[in-house]
């Protein structure tokens, strides 16, 4: 197979951003077992990138430090997401030609950081630029929750709070945040996780409106998750002390782990941090990166 190194030659790149649960509560569970979140989100610069071309006919590559875990010829959110937008387009008469989607894997693979939510919804936007296609607001959402509860907030891609099983969505205002994202390397199921948990009624998400100390006021929140992943995986304690005990004023897991976060009130501390936690555990994922954020000032 011919290997894809470059974005450089493709005619749309599209950035897959890491998501990541500032807080993550458990407020509920549905008839059909999918649980009902309270969900403070945020995005990194961070992340997976793709790269799409029209071409002869599909195809699908990767690269990247992680893309050797995948297998393109395998199931993939990608290439699922490109199938039902081509479908969708065509129920409404638009053209959806053959397409070359290459993927840079940058984000380790089933780590609570969104990984294939977050390529998926970046197909959807690349897809929908490359194609020229427009679709109502309410297929597309459709087509987002149908192929995972976290690809809406995905293509949202923005500060937002999630509820639901992750379908609702609201726009909230974050600043940009100093962050090192760390992960031990070990995959975590995450029904696993949800299954795992001890509580399924929790309280909800309770954010000041507009502290004037946002590192204090998201030190305060939780992750209902980390508990149970937690248990499932001995590693997370490890790698969430060894964050703790660096310059951070907040430090948690995103989503079902195994990835932790932890956030800098510089952007020197979070690079220092990673620096020393690299030394330390070699083999384990590291980076250092800024959230996106869309209101001014400090965090
Ligand atoms: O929707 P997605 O395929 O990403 O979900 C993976 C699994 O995580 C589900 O099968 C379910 O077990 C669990 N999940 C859940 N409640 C959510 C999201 C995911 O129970 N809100």
């Amino acid at each position: 197979m011919q290997v894809v190194d470059s974005l450089s030659g493709f005619a749309v790149v599209e950035q897959a951003p890491a998501k990541i649960n500032l807080a993550l509560c458990v407020v509920g569970q549905r008839e059909d077992g999918y649980h009902l979140l309270d969900s403070l989100v945020t995005f990194t610069a961070f992340g997976d990138r793709l790269g799409l071309s029209s071409a002869p006919e599909d195809r699908f590559t990767i690269s990247g430090r992680f893309g050797a875990a995948l297998d393109a010829d395998d199931d993939n959110l990608v290439t699922r997401a490109r199938d039902r937008l081509r479908r969708a387009l065509a129920e409404q008469g638009q053209d959806a030609p053959p397409v070359h989607i290459h993927l840079e894997k940058n984000l380790p693979i089933a780590s609570g950081i969104g990984g294939g939510s977050a390529d998926a919804a970046a197909a959807l936007r690349g897809l929908l630029t490359l194609w020229r296609g427009t679709l109502p607001q309410s297929v597309l959402d459709a087509i987002a929750i149908g192929l995972g509860a976290d690809v809406p907030m995905c293509l949202a891609g923005r500060p937002l709070i999630a509820c639901g099983i992750g379908e609702e969505i609201t726009p909230v205002a974050l600043p940009a945040m100093p962050i090192v994202l760390a992960n031990p390397l070990v995959g975590v199921s995450t029904p696993a996780v949800f299954k795992a948990l001890a509580c399924r009624d929790n309280p909800p998400l309770d954010l000041e409106a507009r502290p004037a100390d946002w590192l204090s006021a998201l030190a305060r929140l939780r992750n209902d998750l980390e508990p149970p992943a937690r248990q499932l995986c001995p590693d997370i304690a490890v790698i969430a002390d060894g964050l703790a005990a660096t310059d951070a004023r907040v430090v948690r897991m995103s989503g079902s782990g195994a990835t932790c976060f932890a956030l800098y009130p510089s952007m020197e501390a979070a690079e220092a941090a990673a620096a020393a936690l690299k030394q330390k555990h070699p083999h384990w994922f590291f980076a250092a990166t800024i959230t996106l954020g869309d209101v001014d000032g400090e965090a």
